[in-house]
């Protein structure tokens, strides 16, 4: 998604508003002393002031939280109190999610919530063209037909139950019973605070039961956004880790507030991670030109994906093994580090032919490689990037559940994040939608329900 910018709020305005925050916590604090020192004294206060002892929770509720270009050990590289305890009273990928390919946000946000590979998903990548139509797909474009499958919004409200997204690929899109309902499904804006995200979340379990979302979506664009700036290894990595650990603490401490901490599901994951991509990792397409030329109008990708898309009539086949040519031959700089691929041949573990959607010749480039057409001023990116193969550790995010159905503590191998649908389903114990997660795995990472 977007960057973010909401640093907006002036700094006197910001003075004023932690004061009045101070003094409202403080008040609450006060107030909340005082009750739980008279129920320790008499008990039947308790069951005065918060009527009869009820469960507060009428079927199970999953929130899952995605920070997006959370990249697997960026929990370590700052203390992480509150993404810690999740992970020690959880369940954790001992080494990470892995992620779809491509890498890239738009697509791995909707494999998330559909459990289909982008070939099945159709969202192939962050931006595309519709071939029969030359439509072009953007993250704003939120007509139902670019989004196929089922995502679990749709899943939850066709079985009758409330759901709710804070942000998240596909959300604002209308399907089946979802028709993004006016309060728990925000229209996309990069500058409202992550703390207002939180507290919104947090308002639905202060709702009548029956109006409390069974599931429920929430995204934060941190650390994706510093990332691509400064790459994986910036200090402003640090900061954007620790603020959403604190974001985390501040939806931990809202939902024990409740008495819900326990009994909701929360699952905090990545769409995925990120590499460095400077020290002249670059590869121009431009110096393929004696062996076949590659104009940049048939180029709807550079990088980490390489997407070509020759007007028809061309042969591809010829096109794929020039270029093969001429990166192998030595003559090309850095040509060893991209390999090109007729859809149909790449590695089929990507998953990544199966759709009219992708272009037919598919370009993979060595970890923290890019590709540019020419050599000009500007060329060389120097940053972060995702979007690579799968099989890098360094795409890899994290995967937390904590909740009554996550053993306290496991750890449990890495594993795709198709996987997920299927996850959320079974605890919600409601029937999903055909898709590319096993229908074993939710039992290889869940306790029995209870
Ligand atoms: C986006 O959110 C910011 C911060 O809450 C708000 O000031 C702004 O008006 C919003 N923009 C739109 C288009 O709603
Ligand atoms: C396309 O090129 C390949 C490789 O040069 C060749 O074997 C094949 O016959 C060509 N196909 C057509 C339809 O010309
Ligand atoms: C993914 O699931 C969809 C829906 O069931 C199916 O059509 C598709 O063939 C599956 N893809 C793979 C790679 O298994």
């Amino acid at each position: 998604m977007g960057s973010d910018h909401h640093a907006s709020t002036s700094p006197s305005n910001q003075t004023n508003q932690s004061t009045r925050t101070l003094f409202i916590t403080t008040l609450l604090l006060v107030t909340c002393n005082a009750v739980s020192a008279a129920a320790l004294r008499n008990p039947y206060i308790k069951a005065r002031a918060h009527g009869p002892v009820k469960k507060k929770l009428d079927r199970p509720v999953v929130i899952l939280v995605s920070s997006d270009g959370f990249r697997f050990g960026y929990q370590f590289k700052t203390p992480t109190p509150n993404i810690h305890r999740l992970i020690n009273q959880g369940t954790e990928a001992e080494t990470g999610l892995i992620p779809v390919f491509p890498t890239y946000t738009f697509p791995n946000h909707y494999s998330i919530v559909t459990g289909l590979y982008p070939a099945s998903h159709g969202i192939i990548n962050n931006r595309f063209v519709e071939p029969r139509t030359g439509d072009q797909f953007s993250p704003a474009r939120h007509e139902p037909k670019w989004w196929l499958g089922e995502p679990l919004w749709e899943t939850v409200a066709n079985q009758g139950l409330k759901a709710a997204a804070y942000f998240w690929a596909g959300s604002e899109v209308r399907k089946g019973s979802w028709d993004c309902p006016k309060g728990y499904c925000m229209k996309y804006n990069s500058s409202v605070p992550f703390e207002e995200r939180v507290d919104t979340v947090l308002s639905y379990f202060d709702l009548p039961s029956d109006e409390i979302p069974a599931f429920a979506a929430l995204y934060f664009e941190d650390p994706d956004s510093h990332g691509h700036v400064v790459g994986p290894d910036d200090v402003a990595i640090t900061k954007a880790v620790a603020r959403i650990d604190s974001m985390i603490g501040r939806l931990i401490d809202g939902l024990e507030k409740r008495g819900v901490f326990e009994d909701v599901t929360v699952i905090l994951l990545g769409d995925h991670g990120m590499v460095g991509t400077c020290e002249d990792k670059v590869i121009f397409l431009d110096d393929l030109a004696p062996w076949v030329e590659i104009p940049a109008d048939w180029v709807h990708s550079y990088f980490p994906l390489l997407a070509i898309w020759p007007p028809a009539g061309h042969n591809l086949t010829e096109i794929v093994q020039r270029m093969n040519q001429g990166l192998d031959s030595g003559k090309v700089e850095k040509g060893k580090s991209l390999r090109v691929y007729l859809k149909e041949e790449l590695p089929a573990r990507l998953h990544y032919a199966a759709s009219d959607r992708i272009p037919p010749i598919i370009g993979m480039v060595d970890e923290g490689f890019t590709v540019a057409q020419r050599r000009t001023e500007g060329a060389r990116y120097c940053g972060g990037a995702h979007g690579y193969d799968n099989e890098y550790f360094s795409m890899r995010s994290i995967f937390i559940g904590h909740g009554p159905r996550f053993a306290r503590g496991r750890k449990v191998p890495s594993f795709e994040n198709v996987q997920i649908y299927n996850v959320i389903t079974s605890i919600l114990n409601i029937k999903g939608a055909p898709n590319n997660g096993s229908k074993s795995f939710p039992q290889s990472i869940l306790l029995p329900a209870q």
